[in-house]
């Protein structure tokens, strides 16, 4: 893929990405996560939530099926766009993908702590350079850290003696020391990272489950007061929205179990 440094250049953009978990408020907090394949889907249900939150999430799901474009869309309903391909590869190809979601617009995006210093170094640098390019605000960059949907066997499967919450830590230091704006972990981790990283870091937690919501494949969870009372500064949501009966009423939920 040799794409041409010019094209596909959103208009530029001055997001407001504030880190830490003081101030903002409870919609510029949340995150939804649109995972369905389909465009018009997305789209629609994002049209449904515009004005009631601020920030939409597209994954490999969407952004695999539908490409740089479903950003752009996004972008011009007014939503900030959290790019989620957990970028993990040579640094050479993630400086590459970098200066692209650089480019089409994302607000935020996440790159994998596990692919390393020189990854993650060659992930912030690349991102300065595109934005500078389009004079545009960097994008957020945040470095998962361990999945939500991982507990301390499914680890030891993949030869991590660690406990998640030691594997979490070790990561999180690893992309604090490389540059990273913040890290994505679970809730049950976010009060050792705002420690750890700081007021200013942005600390964004799946596996958020309002009360009484079926915890699906996601292993380590918390309620959206319980996320944001651990200091996270961003709580991701998807199925407990998108697979509601209503999704705005779902949302609206959660926006006040955020606020009270
Ligand atoms: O549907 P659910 O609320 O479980 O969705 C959580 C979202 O957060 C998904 O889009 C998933 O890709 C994402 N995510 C996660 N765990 C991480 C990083 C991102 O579940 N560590």
């Amino acid at each position: 893929m040799l794409e041409d440094e010019g094209c596909g250049i959103s208009q530029p953009r001055q997001a407001d990405v504030s880190g830490g978990a003081r101030g903002d408020a409870a919609k510029d907090k949340l995150i939804v996560a649109l995972d369905t394949a389909d465009a018009g889907k997305a789209l629609e249900l994002a049209r449904r939530l515009r004005g009631l939150l601020g920030w939409v999430k597209v994954g490999m799901t969407l952004y695999y099926a539908e490409g740089p474009q479903i950003v752009r869309e996004l972008r011009s309903l007014g939503f900030k766009v959290f790019v989620d391909l957990k970028l993990n590869d040579i640094p050479h190809q993630v400086d590459g993908a970098c200066r692209t979601l650089t480019r089409i617009g994302a607000d935020m995006f996440t790159v994998h702590a596990g692919g390393g210093r020189a990854m993650l170094e060659a992930a912030m640098a690349a991102t300065a350079v595109a934005a500078q390019k389009v004079r545009a605000t960097p994008p957020k960059v945040v470095a998962v850290t361990v999945l939500t949907s991982l507990d301390d066997a499914a680890l030891g499967e993949i030869g991590i003696g660690r406990t998640t919450a030691e594997q979490v830590e070790v990561l999180a230091t690893l992309a604090r020391d490389a540059g990273c704006d913040g890290v994505v972990c679970s809730p049950n981790e976010a009060s050792v990272m705002r420690e750890l990283l700081g007021a200013d870091a942005l600390v964004v937690t799946p596996g958020i489950r309002p009360t009484g919501e079926a915890a699906g494949d996601q292993a380590r969870t918390a309620t959206p007061a319980e996320a944001l009372a651990a200091g996270a500064s961003h709580l991701v949501v998807g199925r407990p929205v998108t697979g509601a009966e209503s999704p705005v009423e779902a949302a609206k939920a959660i926006l006040k179990e955020m606020s009270s």
